[in-house]
């Protein structure tokens, strides 16, 4: 099991500041549709992302975001170009390699939350593990102590209507966690909290990233950008801006 701190190895050259990135994409098209009908989403983007970034993607609704994200996550294939994601070229993989690249190494959460509303907050959790093939016996241990990660200790055997907004965004937080993933993805993750619960996710989000965690952050909000250590500008499918923070 890797964990979180784990880095790849140095480059060829053995130059330690010089990791193999989380993320890179070069040159990534996705054209939705074809013909007189088709949408260019994502327009020709070269993007590297390296370990323990915390990255933020801005732009204005159907500026394809999403579908990045989507692409990013092994969730959608390219049209052309290639992404390597921890070095490994996964535009060449089919869709149950890439299932498998997904559930292993990437870590989602969306602004609807995307909990099962009949499931307890730790059988939710639990989720991503059987579909990683963790045995069973570990599987609740490990879920409630992502739980615990999140401050929700106290609540594991709640269901999602039985808890706030910020809790529900949290135990989703601990799902995405649970399987320790490279990268972590979050779509408008606090596009449905209030100011309280936001502060709270991106404080969770501050936490992960300090504890090595590689985040990458979509938001329409530039309060919420600027939480992150690099924005990127993203408009008719293209990078216009990226800018590192700090
Ligand atoms: N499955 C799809 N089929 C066809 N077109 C799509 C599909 N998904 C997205 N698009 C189009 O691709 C473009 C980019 O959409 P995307 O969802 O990536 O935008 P976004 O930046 O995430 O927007 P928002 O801020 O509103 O979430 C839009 O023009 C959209 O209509
Ligand atoms: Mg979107």
């Amino acid at each position: 099991m890797t964990t979180m701190l784990d880095r790849e190895p140095a480059a060829a050259d053995g130059s330690a500041d010089d990791p193999t990135p989380v993320i890179r994409l070069t040159d990534v098209r996705k054209i939705y549709g074809s013909g007189s009908m088709h949408v260019t989403a994502v327009d020709g983007v070269s993007l590297r992302i390296d370990p323990g970034e915390y990255v933020s993607i801005t732009g204005p609704s159907g500026s394809g975001k999403s579908t990045l994200m989507h692409i990013i996550g092994c969730l959608d294939v390219l049209s052309s170009g290639r992404y390597e994601l921890s070095g490994e070229d996964v535009s060449v993989l089919d869709e149950v390699e890439l299932a498998q690249i997904r559930n292993r190494r990437i870590g989602f959460v969306f602004q609807q939350f995307n909990l099962l509303p009949h499931l307890s907050a730790w059988r939710n959790v639990e989720l991503g593990l059987i579909y990683a093939g963790v045995p069973r016996a570990d599987r609740k241990r490990r879920a409630i102590e992502a739980l615990a990660k999140v401050g929700l200790a106290d609540r594991i055997g709640h269901k999602p209507g039985e808890l706030s907004g910020g809790q529900q965004q949290r135990v989703a937080v601990a799902r995405a966690l649970v399987g320790d993933p490279t990268l972590l993805l979050a779509d408008e993750p606090t596009g449905n909290l209030d100011s309280k619960s936001t502060e709270d996710a991106l404080g969770l989000l501050d936490e992960l990233h300090a504890q090595g965690r590689t985040i990458v952050l979509i938001t329409h909000e530039h309060d919420v950008a600027r939480r992150s250590g690099r924005t990127i500008a993203v408009r008719d499918g293209r990078i216009t801006a990226d800018e590192v923070l700090r």
